[in-house]
């Protein structure tokens, strides 16, 4: 939040007349929301937690992902975290769609596996995300589907080869069309309880993610029936229990956290974070979730050998 609030007054002060926001998704979002913050007035914070709302104006912006996984560059989500008030969840408005963006996975070779492994399962959760859920429509289906198939195909090689172009492209268009697949849609529970578990356990958004996705897989599977076999098999996968299996090996061969109890966080907290995690999102869940649905998911993620 103070990071766009200090880039608002650069752009002031300096007279700039285009962001060029360039890196990762937190650098999209906040040369995106500065952008708008500038000629809209006050602190980015009235936007995010106060009633402010955002109107039209903003100055063009240009952005350009160093990663492979954000969709940030063709959204009109500005996802923000207000440390003072303990919050870290997305503005949308349409004068949040960047101007241009350019997309060059030559940029991406020098990104740490790490930094690959977190994104990637990022771009993963957008696509499975979108096309569960509950206001999916068919073209954004189609997108999430192919890019589930390219993050199957290109993130290990990405992650254990970093100079392979071949993969990083791969992973670029998975990142681009997961972004497209969920922008409409909207994300559902993985990514609601992803917010408290950056905002307070500082995870990485791809790891907060991928923390719960595989759980949800699972959870899931149960409501969506032929369209949950459609989404394995572009995964290369016969049934969703498979795919989730394949997601938690994805997990462990690329170093992600699988337990919350090995991210900080402790067995008296679980309540407080089941609480924290029905953001709106949630509703999207094709599956209604339940605060003792959780309650037990987040046990088992906590307790998981
Ligand atoms: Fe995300």
């Amino acid at each position: 939040m103070d990071s766009v609030d200090a880039l608002a007054e650069l752009i002031r002060e300096t007279g700039c007349d285009t962001v060029v926001a360039a890196g990762g998704g937190s650098s999209l979002d906040c040369g995106k929301m500065a952008s708008a913050v500038v000629l809209q007035g006050g602190s980015a914070r009235e936007y995010h937690s106060g009633d402010r709302k955002l109107d039209g104006k903003r100055l063009p912006v240009v952005a350009i992902p160093t990663t492979a996984g954000t969709g940030s560059e063709i959204t009109s989500i500005a996802v923000l975290d207000d440390p003072s008030a303990g919050c870290k969840a997305p503005v949308v408005h349409t004068s949040l769609f960047p101007s241009i963006a350019l997309i060059d996975p030559v940029l991406t070779v020098t990104m740490p596996p790490g930094v690959t492994a977190c994104t990637g399962l990022d771009a993963l959760s957008h696509a499975i995300e979108g096309y569960w859920s509950k206001n999916h429509q068919p073209i954004c289906d189609i997108m999430a589907c192919e890019a589930v198939s390219l993050v199957f195909s290109h993130l290990r090689t990405a992650f254990s080869e970093p100079g392979n172009l071949v993969a990083r492209e791969g992973m670029c268009l998975a990142a681009l069309l997961g972004g497209m697949a969920f922008h409409l849609p909207k994300n559902a529970a993985v990514h609601a309880c992803s917010y408290p578990l950056s905002s307070r356990y500082h995870l990485p958004h791809g790891a907060a993610c991928a923390m719960t996705l595989d759980h949800f897989i699972r959870f899931n599977a149960q409501v969506l029936g032929e369209r949950g076999v459609k989404l394995a098999r572009a995964a290369g996968y016969d049934d969703l229990a498979a795919l989730a299996d394949a997601v938690s090996e994805l997990k462990r061969v690329m170093g992600l956290p699988s337990r919350l109890r090995d991210v900080g966080v402790k067995a008296d907290e679980l309540e407080w974070l089941v609480k924290a995690s029905f953001h709106p999102l949630m509703e999207n869940n094709p599956r209604p979730v339940s605060a003792e649905d959780l309650g037990l998911l987040y046990r088992r993620i906590y307790q998981e050998e």
